[in-house]
Parts: structure tokens; C-alpha cells; sequence
């Protein structure tokens, strides 16, 4: 369900204020996430390590804090990628602020109806806009 704009904007203030937590000494580019849920907000930023592909996104953190404190459902869930270039007229770029390949399967499958918020786009996407056709296995799973 698309939330209202107060509730976007809280969302997004959250993720900014999360991407100060980034460790992204090499990158350096911070990024920040907030996930809504039936047990509240949660945050995320990126880490990253000196064996680069260890480095994990700020969405997959803080769908797994969200997890991590019984949320079960996730509803929406706000990027803001601190560090992002602007473009002339001060917007930032979709490309750089939409959320990577591995977090959209990430999203597909531990938040499969939240709208996805970033300070990149003017209003809210889905989850299969994101990731249509995503891979899932089809034998049941708790
Ligand atoms: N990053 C995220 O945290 N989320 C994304 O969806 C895209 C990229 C991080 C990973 C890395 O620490 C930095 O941004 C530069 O790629």
C-alpha cells in the first residue's frame, strides 16, 4: 500500500539519518535504508570490508534487523543514498539510488509487498516493478 506523504517523508528522513551509520571507507558511499513494519521501523546502512565482495548493502541490513525483531511483514522501505551525485537540477539519478540486483531478490522474498521510496525517484515503486520474474523455488518453505 503506497503510504501518505508525511509517512514517506518520515521513512526517508530515517534512511538519511541511518546512512550516517554507513562503514564505507572505500566506497565511499553511503547508504542508508529504513524498512516500515507490523513491529515499527527499522534501519540499515552499508558495511563494507577490505575483501570487497563481503561488503553487504544497507537494505539487507536492515531487512535483517527488521527480522531479526519478529517483524514479519515489511510494508515499505526508504533508501537514501547519501553520497549520490546530483544532477543539474539538483535531483539524484534513479540509477544511482535504486536499490542493487541482490537486494531486489533480497525484497522479493522477505518483503514481496512493501513499495521501495528513494531519494532518487519521485514517488514509490513495487517490489515485482523492481524484480519482475524473480527466481523462487517452488517447494514449500516456513
Ligand atoms: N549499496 C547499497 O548499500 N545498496 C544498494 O542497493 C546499492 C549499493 C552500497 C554497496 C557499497 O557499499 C556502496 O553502496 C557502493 O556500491
Amino acid at each position: 500500500m503506497q503510504q501518505n506523504q508525511d509517512q514517506q517523508k518520515a521513512l526517508l528522513t530515517a534512511a538519511k539519518q541511518a546512512a550516517l551509520k554507513a562503514y564505507a571507507p572505500y566506497s565511499r558511499f553511503r547508504v542508508g535504508c529504513a524498512v516500515e513494519t507490523d513491529q515499527g521501523i527499522f534501519i540499515g546502512a552499508n558495511i563494507e570490508n577490505a575483501c570487497s565482495n563481503l561488503g553487504i548493502c544497507a537494505e539487507r541490513v536492515a531487512i535483517a534487523h527488521a527480522r531479526m525483531n519478529d517483524a514479519k511483514e515489511i510494508r515499505a522501505l526508504a533508501v537514501y543514498c547519501l553520497d549520490a551525485t546530483r544532477d543539474p537540477n539538483g535531483r539524484f539519478p534513479v540509477a544511482e539510488t535504486i536499490p542493487c540486483g541482490a537486494c531486489r531478490q533480497w525484497l522479493a522474498e522477505l518483503a514481496p509487498q512493501a513499495i521501495v521510496y528513494t531519494n532518487g525517484l519521485e514517488q514509490g515503486i513495487t517490489v515485482s516493478e523492481l524484480l519482475p520474474h524473480a527466481f523462487q523455488l517452488c517447494t514449500e518453505h516456513e
